[in-house]
């Protein structure tokens, strides 16, 4: 199907592909219309007040307690079958950008696994890359930034390692979509301010068993 939006969509689409291309990383402000995006954040907040989220985990057999000097979010893993018509409309978005990938890199991305994640004031990521296990099948990490007003001082940004040891700090501002190489990128979450709030997805090559 194709609406009036495809043409401005395949050009995000393109810019993000060439972007990974270059650098493994990319960055697309206003992704989905602010409306939208206000929804997905209300929906989030209202499955996080209802205690609905997890304390996420890291591999396996690691202690809860050292969890927590690792990572301090909470998640809520997204089951597409039972999507609002606001993550509907993420879902229908991130399809047709994983099929855009699938073609331009010529991989299979058969689906992508998501997660609200809610980063409590004054949790953090520490330094890490998302391909766990030797062979993961995530191939690229995605996360939409919902936080309305997000200001300087807020913290919580995500900081970029690249390949000299040097780095890049970006703002989970409300709207903006980074996608990166989960095999690859050394990142981490700074110290968050103020409750921060995603979706977190993978693209990945293996289907979903069930
Ligand atoms: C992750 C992660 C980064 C972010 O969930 O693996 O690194 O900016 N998230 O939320
Ligand atoms: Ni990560």
């Amino acid at each position: 199907m194709h609406h009036d939006l495809s043409v401005t969509l395949n050009a995000i689409f393109d810019s993000i592909a060439q972007q990974l291309e270059a650098s493994g990383f990319s960055l697309i402000d206003q992704f989905l219309p602010f409306p939208i995006l206000d929804q997905l954040r209300e929906e989030a907040v209202f499955n996080f007040e209802n205690g609905t989220f997890k304390r996420a985990a890291i591999g396996k057999g690691i202690e809860k307690k050292s969890v927590v000097k690792i990572r301090g979010d909470r998640v809520k893993w997204l089951d597409k079958q039972l999507a609002t018509d606001s993550m509907k409309h993420y879902w229908s978005h991130m399809d047709e950008l994983r099929e855009y990938l699938s073609n331009y890199f010529r991989i299979h991305l058969e689906r992508t696994e998501a997660h609200f994640a809610m980063y409590p004031k004054g949790a953090f990521y520490a330094r890490h890359v998302d391909q766990f296990q030797v062979s993961s099948n995530r191939v690229f990490s995605v996360i939409l930034y919902l936080n309305p007003d997000w200001k300087t001082g807020d913290g919580g940004e995500l900081r970029v390692y690249d390949a000299n040891g040097g780095f890049s700090d970006y703002s989970p501002l409300h709207g903006r979509l980074i996608l990166f190489r989960s095999d690859l990128v050394e990142h981490e979450v700074l110290q968050a301010n103020l409750p921060r709030v995603s979706v977190t997805g993978w693209m990945r090559k293996d289907p979903l068993l069930v």
